[in-house]
């Protein structure tokens, strides 16, 4: 079982680190091999919408991305986490998930099939409908591409690293791990 975890944050010590690093945590506990990529550090420019891919089979833009969609080929589950950012995904994120427009193509998308995905995101508001866009965004696309959609982790948090304090969250971080892992 391999599971990769994309950090949509551009803070480092931040919640949403914290909380992917804990998910990561409990599937290693059940076996799983793990891998983590922090988006901002990766030069991953926004898709061009020029359908190329949908010819080649591949995305044109030579960047940080391509050994990114191996990885995502390769693996068993993701994780995304995301900080809410004006009450959707961090930038980061969503230049990571319009870029997976460059694997929706036949013959590649079915690769996906049956991948889990579990996602993790962290905000300050404590109202839970904050990260309700965020969640449906993650959902229907996990839907398109057939793909079980896990419970995401939810986490009310605005310092950076103030998760890190929050034992049930933190437990709930490390159990979804686990479940992700658990074939
Ligand atoms: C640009 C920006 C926009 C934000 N927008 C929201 C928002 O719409 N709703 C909310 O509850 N928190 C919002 N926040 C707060 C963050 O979601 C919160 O601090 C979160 O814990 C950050 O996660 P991180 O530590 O992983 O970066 C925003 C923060 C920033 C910097």
């Amino acid at each position: 079982m391999k599971v990769v975890a994309f950090i949509g944050s551009p803070r480092a010590g931040g919640n949403t680190e914290h909380l992917v690093r804990e998910i990561l945590r409990g599937a290693q506990t059940v076996g799983a091999d793990t891998a983590e990529f922090v988006l901002n550090k990766l030069a991953i420019r926004p898709c061009q919408g020029c359908d190329a891919c949908k010819k080649t089979k591949r995305c044109r833009i030579q960047d940080d991305m391509q050994p990114l969609y191996d990885e995502i080929l390769d693996a068993d589950a993701l994780v995304i986490g995301t900080p809410i950012y004006f009450w959707g995904p961090s930038a980061q994120t969503k230049a990571f998930l319009d870029r997976l427009y460059g694997i929706d193509v036949e013959g590649v998308r079915e690769k996906l099939v049956g991948k889990r995905l579990l996602l993790t995101c962290a905000f300050a508001d404590s109202d839970p409908a904050t990260a309700d866009n965020a969640v449906n965004m993650l959902r229907t696309g996990a839907e398109w591409f057939e793909m079980p959609f896990l419970d995401p982790v939810l986490a009310v948090a605005s310092a950076r690293g103030e998760v890190a304090d929050q034992a049930e969250t933190m437990q709930r971080a490390f159990e979804a791990g686990k479940t992700l892992a658990t074939r």
